[in-house]
């Protein structure tokens, strides 16, 4: 083997293969085949790629002695963590006070929005937005941009000069928000047009035809988006859906012809496997199963539905209607750019529906499960040899309470747990970025 590029990474390791608790006749049982976890593992990483990953022993026999070895005694190393639904123009739009779902869109968003039609701002957020994310162990994430084309393009030329792979959408928006945030029909597919022309594809880029939600667009340009879609079918869809109980009244308003929230998107064909719906907290039967025969995903963002009091999602009745979903911060409606703080509040609203998310399931959702619902597991979320070497390294004794906790657990589940429920962007020693790395953690606290 050519050891020129090829670094070995040891510490303990865990790494999904399928979902841990796949269900079987409607109930979700545990299948201890579907992780791999090394207390002493190795994860051999060449040009950029996984190139194997298994007990340190076993892995370090194969190689020639003087490959090159990084140790991190006492962590762990997962796939990078991926965010199913996230705005990086939302950034300073992040705890504030007071409102629900419209008037916070009126009263903080829209506005914090309009400064992105200045491309110097928007590139000096979109650095500091994939900085905060790679701190926090996110190396992917389905992001909305603004109205503004040059809002992604600044995002994009900023995903590109750190090798992240994103996917990002220039919003769609023509009537009920501010005229400084309104295109048109023509001007919105014009723009997504050029922008999934010059970047889709480009590098580790991807792009996501973006119609705001169904209040803030017109039927000609969901029209458009309709076309854009069946014009460049390999990309992807993400709007909001069934957050808040006075956003769905004003939908069944607008579209009155329509048999639901959902319908709304179905009615301009933007369904489908690459197809993400933000929130989902209200949705009936018809659209679970709509959501089911067409392969499409909800996304769950716990510290959203929280902050913005929007309600308290079922996980458990997606599973039922076999509706794929994935976990999201939803910044700025969410309040942390941590997916381990992120799973731990989604512990929590899980527990007040009656239920269980178990560390397992958790951490396979942030990595395997989200990669799944973005049709990218081919590329991320798993350490399958010849993926792109994404990852994170977390640390067990990142403060004083961890630590404690951590040197009382007995399991894996126990240790993982504690982790979810104790960890944020301090328990993240380092992120690497297609095998680079690309955040180190300066001091503990
Ligand atoms: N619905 C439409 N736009 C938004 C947004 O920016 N954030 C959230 N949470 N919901 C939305
Ligand atoms: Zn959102």
């Amino acid at each position: 083997m050519n050891t020129q590029s090829t670094t070995v990474y040891r510490a303990s390791i865990l790494n999904f293969q399928s979902d841990p608790y796949p269900i079987v006749d409607g109930e979700a049982v545990l299948d201890n085949s579907a992780y791999q976890f090394y207390q002493d593992g190795a994860l051999v990483i060449e040009d950029g790629k996984v190139q194997h990953v298994g007990e340190a022993h076993d892995v370090l026999a194969t190689l020639p002695s003087d490959v090159e070895i990084v140790e991190y005694k006492d962590h762990l190393i997962i796939p990078g963590m991926i965010d199913t639904h996230i705005h990086y123009p939302q950034v300073e739009v992040i705890a504030s006070y007071g409102e629900q779902l419209m008037d916070w869109l009126n009263n903080y968003t829209f506005p914090a929005e309009g400064q992105f039609e200045d491309k110097a701002y928007a590139s000096n957020i979109a650095n500091f937005f994939l900085d905060e994310l790679l701190k926090c162990g996110t190396t992917t994430a389905l992001v909305f941009g603004t109205v503004h084309k040059q809002s992604v393009e600044a995002f994009f030329e900023a995903s590109e000069q750190r090798n992240t792979r994103m996917i990002c959408g220039k919003v769609m928006m023509d009537r009920n928000a501010p005229d400084f945030l309104c295109d048109t029909p023509d001007a919105s597919y014009d723009d997504s047009k050029s922008l999934i022309d010059t970047w889709h594809n480009k590098g580790r880029q991807l792009y996501a035809v973006t119609p705001r939600f169904a209040i803030t667009s017109t039927h000609e340009q969901l029209q458009k988006a309709e076309q854009l879609l069946q014009e460049y079918p390999d990309v992807y869809m993400q709007t909001h859906i069934s957050e808040n109980k006075d956003e769905m009244a004003f939908v069944a308003e607008l579209f009155p012809q329509a048999k639901d929230y959902l319908d709304v998107y179905d009615q301009y064909n933007l369904l489908g496997k690459r197809s993400v719906f933000a929130h989902g907290i209200h949705l009936n039967k018809r659209e679970h199963q709509r959501l089911h025969e067409t392969g499409s995903s909800v996304s769950f963002c716990p510290t959203s539905n929280l902050f913005l009091g929007s309600g308290l999602l079922d996980i458990q009745e997606l599973e039922q209607h076999q509706v794929a979903y994935s976990i999201a911060t939803d910044v700025g409606g969410g309040t942390s750019f941590s997916m381990l703080q992120t799973l731990s509040e989604a512990y929590k609203v899980t527990q007040m529906k009656g239920n269980k998310l178990s560390p397992l399931k958790s951490l396979y959702l942030a990595t395997l499960g989200n990669a799944k619902t973005l049709q990218l597991d081919d590329k991320i979320g798993s350490f399958k040899t010849g993926n792109e070497a994404d990852f994170v390294v977390l640390d067990f004794n990142s403060t004083a309470i961890m630590s404690l906790k951590q040197s009382k657990c007995k399991t894996l589940a126990e240790k993982l747990f504690a982790m979810i429920i104790l960890g944020d962007d301090r328990a993240v020693e380092a992120t690497y970025v297609a095998g680079t790395c690309v955040h180190k953690r300066d001091g503990k606290q």
